[in-house]
């Protein structure tokens, strides 16, 4: 098999490719990535070491993608930022999260290959999520019907730019697939965390946090610190993209929410507590509550367990292998967190 992973220097897409090529070495997997991402170069000399091509490449410009051949994408391509779009990059964000995509489609149906796609939890709209109904616990807000949410719930409303450019997206593939034929999966994943994640305030908020505690940079909570997210190791995403890659069939055409459910979510408050047991003590000092935050986002992973997936790590292995590699890289590493 011939895999190719756009923005495969990212922290999900490096992941992959290092995963896959581990268990199926005699696959043939390349990264194209325009390396946008700070850090993302530092994936290249690793990818090469495992026997993964690196292609520097850009999904806006359909002339590098057109020499590809494969069988099989996993767009994981993306300026990911929920605040991207708000300085003025909206033209970036558009461009790669939707004109990017749009070429991937395109080079798909030329190789007659297959696509996985990377969707987002933030594709639902910010106004229905805040606007549930929920219990005010001391550390953390629980809601008050049922437990996560589910594919079907209610798309009207605005979700950030960053949440259009993933739905537009969506709505894209789901037309390609009607029309054309195209063979696609789309997973909308929610907080994905791990080892290799080059976290920031407003992406990646695990390895950020875990980050702040171990180089003592300040950190803030924002709001009540009750914001609660469900974390997703990237390995147990692995799991989901190795079954889907050989059981493509199964879940084609097909939208699933992946998340790592409510036994493995977090408030920041807890997120912190975690922090200071692990790693050690530290003044987190609270501010106002801040532009595009949500107030709780768990995945209902009902349908993908169906689908015989359910995830496996816990939020505080997760936490635990972050501060673990970042402990252990201190110097490498810190260009980017210190
Ligand atoms: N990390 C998460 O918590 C999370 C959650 C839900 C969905 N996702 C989705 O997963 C995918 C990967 O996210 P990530 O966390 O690995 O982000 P990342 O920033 O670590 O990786 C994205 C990669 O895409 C590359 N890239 C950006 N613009 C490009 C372009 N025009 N052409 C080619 N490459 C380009 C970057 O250099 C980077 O290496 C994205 O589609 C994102 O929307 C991520």
């Amino acid at each position: 098999m011939n895999i190719l992973i756009t923005g495969g220097c990212g922290f999900v897409g490096s992941s992959l490719a290092l995963n896959i090529k581990q268990k199926y070495p005699k696959y043939e997997v390349t990264a194209l990535d325009n390396l946008h991402r700070n850090g993302s170069e530092l994936n290249i000399p690793i990818l090469h070491e495992a026997g993964i091509n690196f292609i520097q490449g850009d999904v806006r410009r359909p002339e590098d993608l057109e020499p590809l051949s494969y069988d099989l994408m996993i767009e994981a391509s993306a300026e990911p930022s929920v605040m991207a779009g708000l300085n003025g990059d909206d033209r970036y964000l558009m461009e790669t999260n939707f004109g990017g995509l749009f070429n991937c489609v395109r080079s798909v149906l030329d190789n007659n290959a297959k696509l996985i796609f990377l969707s987002t939890s933030r594709i639902f709209p910010m106004s229905a999520i805040n606007g549930l109904e929920y219990i005010e616990e001391a550390s953390r807000y629980t809601m008050k019907y049922g437990h996560g949410i589910a594919e079907n719930f209610p798309k009207e409303g605005t979700r950030s730019l960053y949440g259009m450019s993933k739905y537009a997206g969506e709505l894209l593939i789901a037309e390609y697939i009607e029309m054309l034929g195209l063979k696609a999966i789309i997973n909308r994943c929610g907080l994905l965390a791990g080892k290799g994640q080059f976290g920031k305030t407003d992406q990646g908020v695990v390895t950020h946090w875990a980050a702040s505690y171990i180089y003592d940079k300040q950190l803030s909570i924002f709001g009540n610190g009750k914001q609660v997210r469900d974390i997703l190791n990237v390995r147990d995403l692995f799991r989901l993209i190795d079954m889907q890659i050989h059981s493509f069939d199964r879940f084609r055409s097909e939208l699933f929410n992946i998340g790592g459910g409510i036994n493995n979510s977090l408030s920041i408050f807890e997120l912190d507590a975690l922090c200071k047991k692990l790693i050690g003590a530290k003044e987190v000092p609270f501010m106002p509550e801040r532009v595009l935050d949500i107030k709780y986002y768990v995945t209902d992973n009902t349908k993908i367990q169906s689908y015989g997936w359910s995830p496996e790590i816990s939020a505080e292995e997760t936490l635990k292998e972050i501060a673990d590699w970042i402990t252990e890289n201190k110097e490498e590493l810190k260009w980017i967190f210190a």
